[in-house]
């Protein structure tokens, strides 16, 4: 099997975390801004845990100050993308790094990035839909205009909302009133939880966000009454294993338990989260799954057909990308 081959869908990925370093070192030149201390003697991103992870990541993503920096970093990213055989992306933005979130200046962050996504979906033929996150970090008061932003420009392009950031700060009702207007103005719901929060956090996202989705999930595997509500209610996870693994929730690829959640029945797909910070790719993610648990390739396309059908797109777009799917 070369998993670099096969096509891919991706529902879990943050724009700015899948910025290869080298992009942000070039921007931070051009700008004449200092954020040496965030990299590794091997130019890589370098931070101790999810913490100081989180710092590192806004440290990287003061560099990107215009629209048309968005610009070119979702053509850089899209290319990654595209090279490990995704065909299908969702990526989570921001109105809290796009112009913070005023509303005028987010079109116009939003626009370019639309932009870059045609121009990448004309030469490498992947598609890209924007979810947009309010980052719970940054708090519940300052979610409600990041839903604002989502609200007014919900469409074909943004068809999403959810919630990122420091998993340990506020509950998920917190954001109940940000999530009920994202909600009512049409937008599908996702949210972190189930990472750094244990099976509660994962119970209390599905209550009071009315979530269909949840980024990551695993922790859902210490409570198998929850498991077995996740597969009942066909919730799909957003699981990111080697973003796992490289921040220690779990020791090796073999104790991951997104086999076991696949056993007991839930939906689960397969996506980066913030590839370069994890060393990772979506072609390394397969190889990786493919030793630690013997799947083939009829595992991974059942699993991308899984995640097409719950992607946040339009009908006609879904069925384009399943065919695709088809071997
Ligand atoms: N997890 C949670 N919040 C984030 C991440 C992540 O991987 N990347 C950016 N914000
Ligand atoms: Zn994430």
């Amino acid at each position: 099997m070369n998993s670099k081959d096969f096509p891919k869908v991706e529902l879990h990925l943050h724009l700015e975390g899948a910025a290869p370093p080298t992009f942000i070192r070039g921007l931070a030149r051009e700008k004449h801004i200092d954020i040496s201390g965030i990299f590794a003697e091997d130019g890589s991103y370098a931070f101790r845990d999810f913490w100081h992870f989180l710092k590192v990541y806004d440290a990287a993503t003061s560099v990107l100050q215009t629209p048309e920096d968005y610009h070119r970093l979702t053509l850089a990213v899209l290319e990654e993308s595209a090279a490990s055989g995704v065909i299908y992306s969702e990526t989570f933005l921001s109105p809290d790094f796009c112009g913070g979130r005023d509303l005028g200046a987010w079109r116009e962050y939003l626009a370019a990035i639309r932009e870059a996504a045609a121009e990448a979906e004309r030469k490498d033929g992947i598609v890209l839909r924007a979810i947009v996150t309010a980052v719970r970090h940054i708090g519940p008061e300052a979610s409600r205009e990041t839903a604002f932003c989502a609200a007014e420009t919900m469409g074909d392009f943004l068809t999403g909302f959810g919630l990122a950031g420091d998993e340990k700060l506020h509950k998920p009702k917190d954001f109940a009133y940000a999530f009920d207007m994202a909600r009512e103005a049409g937008l599908r719901l996702t949210a972190h939880a189930g990472e750094w929060g244990g099976p509660d956090s994962v119970r209390d996202a599905l209550a009071d966000l009315r979530v269909e989705r949840i980024g990551h999930g695993v922790r859902a595997i210490e409570d198998l009454a929850l498991v077995d509500e996740l597969a009942e209610k066909g919730i799909v996870l957003e699981v990111c294993p080697g973003s796992n693994i490289a921040l220690g929730l779990y020791p090796t690829w073999r104790k991951h338990p997104i086999a076991e959640l696949d056993r007991r029945g839930v939906k689960v797909t397969i996506s980066t989260d913030d590839p370069p910070f994890f060393h990772t790719t979506m072609t390394r993610e397969h190889d990786r799954l493919a030793d630690a648990f013997d799947w083939d390739e009829g595992q991974f396309r059942a699993i991308h057909r899984t995640a097409a059908r719950a992607a946040f797109c339009d009908e006609a777009t879904r069925d384009r990308i399943l065919k695709r799917l088809e071997p």
